[in-house]
């Protein structure tokens, strides 16, 4: 603690990103990312971007890709906004669209834990809507007074999705709100709202290339929405920084985006490793939220969660654990390569029975 830091940045507790280790290798199933090498196209046009033209700024706009976007969902330019990763969108969209110290902005009270520390920095009430024991979130939690609306579908931790039909009731009740959806994990099973977005101005969906593109580590997110909410986010990063994209990353996530074949195959192998395993897992015993995501959350009567994480990683499996009341007997088991899972399999076998 610093007595130079300003009274927001004492109390704030800032989110916890999962353990990108170094002391040895481990097979890596913590942070949600693909376990496929992203589009060969992709890396080439990274490579073919490494030119001169660094020495110039990027687009602030990025147009290019922006229409590629655009067109992938038959939306117009002026609906895409690009951004550095999807955490930053969502940084963006807390002053862009909720009022500080207003009314409460509303999220599930087991979601994506950056969305209270936003709210912490800029200052926004929140209520949180709580789960039952399946983490269904009950969609009248979203029926009371807000000043906003913040809904990760598929839902993380537990990689549970909501229907496009329980989105649009949730629209319908909600006119004079902006309702974010975070749709990190949708294309591993999930109802994308896309479709919705010429019937409701009020609707924003967060996406991003980091888990479905194979592409966490260059950091490229996009938020569609109506015009007006676009241009609400454009003011926010003109105002704190303009270029944040830069030429590489513009250059992949063009060629990711356009690679369609190689991002099919790679989200259906996923999908289908998903499901064996968690066929396995079930047999064996163990609680497995049914989920539509990358991930699975799981928990076992034979062994705590906290437990269950330690002895993963003394064997060289790095899983994510959340030591927070509901979910401290689950870990999250990112869905890697059918050999990763096997060693996963093999290991948890073991750890149980023992
Ligand atoms: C629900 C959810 N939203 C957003 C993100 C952020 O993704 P990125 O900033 O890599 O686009 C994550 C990453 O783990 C996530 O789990």
């Amino acid at each position: 603690m610093s007595r130079y830091w300003s009274k927001a940045i004492k109390n704030i507790k800032p989110y916890t990103p999962g353990e990108q280790p170094k002391d040895r290798r481990y097979i890596k199933l913590n942070t949600n990312e693909n376990p496929y090498p992203p589009s060969s196209r992709a890396i080439e046009a990274i490579k073919n971007a490494a030119d001169e033209t660094l020495r110039l700024y990027p687009d602030p706009m990025c147009e290019e890709l922006r229409e590629t976007i655009a067109g992938y969902y038959r939306l117009r330019n002026n609906n895409v906004f690009i951004g550095n990763g999807s955490d930053e969108l969502l940084a963006f969209s807390f002053p862009a669209f909720f009022e500080p110290a207003g009314k409460p902005v509303l999220f599930a009270e087991i979601t994506y834990s950056f969305y209270p520390v936003y709210a912490a920095l800029f200052n926004t009430n929140y209520n949180l809507i709580p789960v039952d024991e399946e983490f269904n979130i009950p969609e009248e939690g979203y029926y009371q007074a807000n000043g906003g609306i913040i809904i990760a579908n598929p839902n993380a931790p537990s990689g549970k999705g909501v229907s496009r039909e329980t989105i649009k009731a949730i629209l319908n009740r909600n006119e004079s709100s902006v309702v974010i959806l975070d749709e990190a994990y949708v294309d591993f099973g999930g109802q994308s709202a896309v479709k919705l977005i010429n019937d409701y101005p009020n609707l924003l969906v967060i996406k991003t290339l980091s888990k479905s593109h194979s592409l966490a580590g260059l950091r490229v997110g996009y938020a569609l929405g109506n015009e007006d909410l676009i241009e609400g986010i454009i003011r926010v990063k003109d105002s704190i920084n303009s270029y944040t994209v830069d030429r590489l990353a513009l250059a992949g996530a063009q060629e990711a985006i356009k690679d369609d074949d190689y991002f099919q195959e790679t989200r259906s192998k996923i999908m289908k490793s998903r499901e064996r395993v968690s066929v396995r897992l079930k047999d064996w015993g163990f609680k497995v939220i049914s989920s539509q995501a990358n991930f699975i959350f799981i928990s076992s009567e034979r062994c705590p969660g906290g437990i269950l994480f330690q002895r993963l990683r003394e064997k060289g499996i790095l899983v994510r654990y959340f030591n927070k009341p509901k979910i401290n007997n689950f870990i999250r088991v990112t869905i890697g390569t059918d050999v990763e899972m096997d060693c996963f399999l093999e290991a948890i076998k073991v750890i149980v029975r023992s």
